[in-house]
């Protein structure tokens, strides 16, 4: 194989897990690649920090734009807005894909990113950016290309799901559950960006902007969080018949002069015990998408935590380094490792 030189900003709970699979399933992923994935450092602000993961102290540098110099793909696990712009930005100028997770960047910035990298020919891959390891992106961006979505829902924070739902099956307060939440380590660094709804809003303007191929500034996302949502609320509510869920919805909708156009929400919504959003539990995620031709989808999974995610960054590094192989996509079909399949009867089946 040709390798591509990989350079990973951050190595925080997914950057960490983000090398460690890199450097574990490194021949795995270049088969499937078609090219070698060379994780050629790691840029962090403190290279002594403690870290989720052992990792090579030798790959570690605070030089972050040195590193990205020097790589073909780029992969942004920094969060927030600054440093991380001007970097991906410097990253796509310099004509390098970018792998990234950063959910207020793309919803802040996307614009702007997806200007610079088309102008050099660069590709800018978020899978992570949304619902964790759930692959929502690419069926949006590609799959569902051909069809015509109505509406989308989603339980797209796991704190907040994971609060509702305590709150609901076990009569927790607010405050234990969230604390609860804190613990696990689903909630972000300021849980506000949680319990206010800001981290779905965020998460609402990229899967708005993908369902209808427009772009929906963050600030026209309507935004209602769940700290004002008492037990009794809820108590209520499931005595008529619904769960509390707190969903990032966009739907296409028609204006008193009969325009038509997207809406973006995120509030606290009674879901009927029926409907398949309510039986999402705990920290788990889910996006339901009404399109015209397909009918009804959900797309379910971890929505959070280091490694989950991180699945989904490698994903698009996959995809990415596939097109730095000559002939594009599709040469990675010849070069897979072949995994024996068994005949049938020669094995135990496991149910
Ligand atoms: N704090 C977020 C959540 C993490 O709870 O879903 C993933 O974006």
């Amino acid at each position: 194989y040709r390798n591509v030189r990989v350079a990973l900003l951050g190595a925080g709970s997914v950057g960490s897990q983000v090398a460690r699979l890199l450097l574990e399933h490194g021949d795995e992923l270049a088969s499937r690649a078609g090219a070698g994935l060379e994780l050629v450092g790691i840029a962090v602000r403190d290279v002594d920090a403690p870290r989720d993961v052992d990792l090579p102290k030798d790959l570690f540098t605070t030089d972050a734009q040195s590193l990205i110099l020097g790589a073909d793909i780029v992969v942004e696990l920094i969060g927030g807005i600054e440093p991380a712009r001007t970097l991906v930005l410097q990253a796509l100028q310099s004509g390098a894909d970018v792998v990234t997770g950063n959910k207020a960047l793309l919803a802040t910035h996307g614009p702007e990113l997806f200007a610079a990298a088309e102008q050099v020919g660069a590709q800018l891959y978020y899978e992570a950016a949304v619902a964790g390891a759930i692959p929502i992106i690419r069926p949006l961006h590609d799959s569902l290309a051909g069809d015509r979505i109505e509406r989308i829902m989603g339980i797209v924070n796991g704190t907040t799901n994971f609060i509702l739902d305590l709150m609901d099956r076990e009569g927790s307060t607010f405050e234990a559950a969230l604390a609860t939440a804190t613990e696990l380590g689903y909630a972000e660094a300021d849980p506000t960006a949680d319990v206010e709804g800001y981290d779905a809003a965020q998460k609402a303007a990229i899967l708005a902007s993908l369902a209808f191929h427009t772009s929906v500034p963050l600030a026209a996302v309507h935004r209602e969080g769940i700290t004002a949502v008492t037990i009794e609320q809820v108590r209520a509510a499931r005595k008529a018949g619904y769960v509390v869920k707190i969903l990032a919805t966009a739907e296409r909708l028609t204006d008193a002069d009969g325009v038509e156009g997207v809406s973006a929400r995120v509030y606290p919504a009674l879901v009927p015990e029926s409907h398949p959003l309510a039986s999402v539990h705990g920290a788990k995620n889910a996006v339901f998408v009404e399109a015209e031709a397909a009918g009804d989808l959900m797309f379910y999974g971890a929505g959070a935590g280091g490694v989950e995610t991180a699945s989904a960054v490698l994903g698009d590094l996959v995809s990415a380094a596939r097109r730095h192989v000559i002939g594009g996509p599709g040469v990675a079909e010849s070069t897979r490792s072949a995994l024996p399949v068994f005949p049938i009867g020669t094995v135990r089946t496991r149910y």
